[in-house]
């Protein structure tokens, strides 16, 4: 197939407005013409994306490459292909790596890892030294190589003062912090959400208030420095809700929910079923009712994957020892498009807000700053002149998640068996396709 022109045909075309029927045609790396009834140019080759609708690249805000340090469970090389799958053409690296990515040494070394990667790979920095939560990381050195958002993932910065420090330096470098709420006092020991099925299991578990008072605190704090805070992975409602209300007083702040937390409740740990164990824990029914309620009404900025590949000895043992997390990239536009309501009355705006345009815009992936490092813009429109990182998903064919359709090194998923309503068809980063039918194809 011809890489240089692509002549998408047939389909639904999701724009930042409207959906409508049209032909893309992209031509070296750009959409060039956005129109009914295109004739493929000479050589171009043609997909024909009828029954798919064509949006954006999804952006992933929140990805664990687990490279460097422990490629026995992911490589940038497996995770990119599995975003891809996912439809994404974006994938923000978390810097709980080994070594941590704390310093302008290791953004370097991942950016560069990144490159031949099938999707873009951006890089978050650590907010302290080690991800250890007690002296700033050198942020602005980070910075200059492009960083915008700035976080321990996997670690909650729990030291109020240094949460404040990072704020007021970050605000005057123009860049974003994220953070991963969890007080760790309160979740100490706590290996999945405390109520009745931890009872019953007789497992430890963390209130919802060990994520809810770290968001009161910190939106608190950006009262107080005016800097622009991004809240990762929340699983609470009562969490979005202090953040959506702080977003309509004015205050810079945003979050994401995780698919798992809008489709998978803490019952799924009855047979200690170690997939099931994540940070933060799965919640009850009635709080994930609440929590994709609030999806709905607009009040989560971004449904970002929170995908943690954990190699098979830190999965195989009991519930209690395992390592936290679940892998997400793969499944999760079908995850969401369930959390939504399903295809039937989808409203693909919101989709492709949630799982595109609001997440490029939060990691800063459209002008300036991803030139900086190197990459394309991302979330656009589809409109000439943009870059053709696209997408197009068949919203009239399911997918049954396999073992062996895992294109991660790890296969800690717990959607294996499951039907999701979506496939994607075809992936295009920059023009060059990443998946085509369904399959990667580098
Ligand atoms: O379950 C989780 N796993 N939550 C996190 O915040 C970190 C992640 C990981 O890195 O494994």
């Amino acid at each position: 197939m011809s890489e240089r022109a692509i002549l998408l045909k047939g389909g639904l075309v999701a724009g930042a407005r409207a959906v409508d029927r049209n032909d893309v045609l992209v031509v070296d790396g750009v959409i060039a013409a956005v129109a009914l009834d295109l004739a493929a140019p000479e050589g171009a080759a043609v997909l024909d994306v009828s029954g798919c609708v064509v949006g954006p690249g999804l952006v992933d805000l929140h990805t664990h490459l687990r490279e460097p340090g422990d490629e026995e469970a992911e490589t940038i090389e497996s995770a990119s292909r599995a975003a891809a799958l996912g439809g994404y053409t974006a994938i923000m690296a978390m810097p709980n790596t080994e070594p941590a990515c704390d310093s302008a040494s290791v953004v370097a070394d991942v950016l560069a890892r990144g490159r031949s990667a099938s999707c873009e790979v951006a890089v978050a920095g650590a907010i302290t030294v080690g991800r250890e939560g007690r002296s700033l990381a050198p942020m602005a050195e980070m910075a200059e190589l492009g960083v915008t958002l700035f976080t321990d993932d996997g670690a909650c910065v729990h030291d109020g003062d240094v949460m404040r420090r990072a704020l007021e330096y970050a605000k005057g470098l123009s860049v974003t912090c994220a953070q991963h709420c969890e007080d760790p006092a309160l979740a100490a020991g706590g290996v999945m959400h405390e109520g009745a099925w931890s009872s019953m299991l007789g497992l430890p578990g963390q209130p919802t208030l060990a994520e809810t008072s770290i968001v009161a605190r910190d939106l608190g704090l950006v009262a107080l420095t005016g800097a622009t805070l991004h809240f990762l992975h929340l699983s609470a409602p009562e969490s979005v809700r202090l953040v959506a209300a702080a977003r309509d007083r004015g205050l810079p702040v945003t979050c994401e929910a995780a698919p798992h937390h809008l489709t998978l409740d803490d019952a799924q740990c009855v047979n200690y079923d170690p997939r099931f164990k994540v940070n933060p824990p799965l919640r009850p029914t009635v709080l994930v009712a609440e929590l994709i309620e609030l999806l709905r009404a607009g009040a989560i900025d971004a449904v970002a994957t929170d995908h943690a590949p954990h190699a098979s000895e830190r999965k195989d043992v009991p519930f209690d020892e395992a390592s936290p997390g679940m892998l997400g990239l793969q499944h999760a536009l079908g995850l969401t498009v369930v959390a939504l309501g399903g295809t039937e009355r989808l409203d693909l705006l919101a989709l492709f807000d949630l799982l595109s345009r609001r997440p490029a815009a939060i990691a800063r992936l459209r002008g300036a700053d991803e030139r900086r490092a190197g990459h394309s813009a991302q979330g656009g429109d589809i409109e000439v002149g943009e870059a053709a990182n696209l997408c197009a998903i068949d919203l009239e064919s399911p997918t049954v998640v396999t073992d062996a359709s895992i294109a991660s090194r790890s296969k800690n998923s717990p959607y294996v068996g499951r039907t999701l309503p979506v496939t994607v068809r075809h992936t295009l980063l920059r023009g060059v396709p990443t998946v085509l039918d369904g399959a990667a194809v580098r």
